[in-house]
């Protein structure tokens, strides 16, 4: 970034005259001229597409590893001083890397890594956590404390909860609870003036709108205060394979009609994608249906049996145990110790290789002529386009458009969640695989919601817009993502970054503009 080292160490200067305790912050800044700063930077990337050598995003001129809240109050205040913009970074999730990296302007990134800790209040189900700690952490550390609670967020273990609870959190108990958003009953925040805010002191719009609509726009959350739901002592999993040989075409059609009405507790997810035929050994499309049912295998098979027999599910086919035994399960790590939900870098799938993604959201069952056309264009070309088909209904569909900026709600049968992964560097196969998700995300055009064609914000993808130069954008520009994401709540979204944020200090690639 062309920033002075003058304007660089005013910087570290003005970091440590505005916090309290000058000798600590010094600990936990640094610069590129730091022997750790590289590795730190990288230490929660989980997007190799976007580690150097990739061409345009730029990192940030100093990142801070925050130990207390004053030191994220220093680096609002200071980064505001010297007119950095700020990114902030729970579990380094994000799709795009917009938590560690940026397009536009010199930055600050503040590193919530040492804000972990998780407070579990049993007798009244609740907890408070930290924004740095995982998604993995906070439900090993629910287990702990109490076989029959747990929390409705998403599959990935190391999801950082910052970001993936101010985007939604879709998991496999959503059906049945909601998704994170529909859980959180409080939060600390520090908003742009650097006041330490919880429900009461932010107000109920502000509190609305980081339940969904992004943290980032809003200010730095420092902990989520979430109501913990009741699990079943036992739960059943499933994972069932079915290829084209098998009828899948007409299985996937059913379960369209099925999966969004049927018993809450259930949760049919399908992959679709490519497979080797087990007779004959040909490519074909195989639909994996990846279940969870908060129930034993008893009560499963015979709601199986009435309302989706197409599958064939067999007693054989079902594993009952605990729940947090099933979020091993889902996160393929099933039989190792349940202290891996506790590493945040082991568990990411795709950790080594370059990825994109995209999502969808269907309203309309798809034809089966419509399906056998899908599947044909995944066989179609060389790259591997992964599809997961996520169910809606249940507690989600209760739920109003409006109640959080997360608008996908009755009427939404499944989100469509692309993803393409390669493990060849360099710009070519950057270029073909990025070319491939395209077209393909493109083919589905026919088959999705359209005007707008809607899409989940924490699957981000920066293909549906950005920001004009230094991260501003008028709200009619803004909107054509804006829409896509938060639907009718992107009006009262503006609204509420124009009372908080009226600067539009914490600005991003797809941030909230002001009005
Ligand atoms: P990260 O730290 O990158 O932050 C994401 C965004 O939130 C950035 O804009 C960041 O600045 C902002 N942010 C982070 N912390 C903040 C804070 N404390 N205050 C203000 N802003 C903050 N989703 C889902 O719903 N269900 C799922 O099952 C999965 N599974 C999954 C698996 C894998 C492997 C990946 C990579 C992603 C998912 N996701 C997902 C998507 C995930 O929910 C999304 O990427 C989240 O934004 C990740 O949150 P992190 O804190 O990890 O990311």
């Amino acid at each position: 970034w062309a920033t002075s080292a003058h304007t660089h160490e005013d910087f570290l200067q003005c970091l440590s005259l505005h916090s309290p305790n000058s000798n600590s912050i010094s600990k936990v800044i640094y610069t590129p001229y730091n022997s750790s700063y590289q590795s730190i930077l990288e230490s929660e990337i989980r997007l190799e597409r976007l580690l150097p050598p990739a061409p345009i995003p730029k990192s940030p001129l100093v990142i801070i590893t925050p130990l207390v809240e004053s030191h994220i109050q220093a680096a609002i205040y200071c980064s505001k001083k010297h007119g950095m913009q700020i990114r902030v970074r729970s579990g380094g999730h994000d799709y795009e890397g917009l938590s560690y990296l940026s397009y536009q302007g010199p930055f600050v990134m503040v590193d919530l890594v040492n804000f972990q800790s998780i407070n579990i209040d049993v007798e009244n189900s609740t907890a408070w956590v930290q924004a740095g700690a995982t998604i993995g952490q906070l439900y090993y550390t629910i287990a702990k404390k109490s076989p029959t609670l747990g929390f409705s967020a998403g599959v990935c273990p190391t999801v950082g909860v910052g970001g993936h609870f101010s985007g939604g959190g879709y998991g496999m108990m959503s059906r049945n609870y909601g998704i994170a958003v529909d859980n959180i009953i409080d939060a600390r925040l520090i908003d742009v003036n650097g006041r330490i805010l919880d429900r009461k002191s932010m107000g109920e719009d502000l509190f609305w709108a980081i339940r969904g609509g992004g943290g980032a726009s809003f200010g730095v959350i420092i902990a989520w205060h979430i109501k913990l739901v009741q699990v079943p002592k036992i739960v059943t999993v499933f994972t069932v394979n079915r290829t084209l040989e098998q009828n899948a075409t007409k299985i996937v059609h059913k379960w369209q009609y099925i999966a969004e009405k049927i018993d809450e507790k259930l949760l049919l997810r399908i992959f679709p994608g490519k497979a080797n035929s087990s007779q004959d050994g040909k490519e074909t499309v195989q639909a994996s249906f990846v279940t969870l049912y908060l129930g034993g295998v008893d009560t499963l098979l015979p709601l199986m049996q009435q309302s989706f027999p197409e599958l064939g599910l067999v007693r054989s086919d079902c594993i009952e145990m605990s729940w947090i035994d099933s979020i091993l399960y889902f996160a393929g790590v099933s039989g190792e110790p349940l202290e891996i939900l506790l590493n945040r870098s082991s568990l990411v799938t795709y950790s080594g290789s370059y990825f994109k993604g995209k999502s969808d959201y269907v309203t309309e069952p798809i034809s089966e002529a419509g399906l056998e056309s899908i599947w044909r264009m995944v066989l179609k070309y060389p790259e591997d386009i992964d599809m997961q088909f996520s169910p809606y209904g249940g507690r989600l569909s209760e739920i109003s458009e409006s109640a959080t900026p997360f608008p996908h709600r009755a009427g939404t049968l499944f989100s469509i969640h692309y993803g393409v992964s390669w493990t060849e560097a360099g710009k070519s196969a950057l270029n073909r695989n990025m070319r491939a998700i395209r077209r393909f995300y493109s083919f589905m055009t026919p088959y999705v919601t359209k005007n707008p064609r809607s899409a989940y914000l924490n699957y981000r993808d920066l293909d549906l817009g950005v920001n004009n130069k230094g991260n501003f954008t008028s709200y009619e520009q803004a909107s054509i993502w804006g829409l896509k994401y938060y639907g009718i709540n992107f009006k009262r979204l503006a609204h509420v970054k124009t009372k908080v944020d009226p600067g539009n200090f914490f600005r991003n690639e797809q941030s909230i503009p002001t009005l």
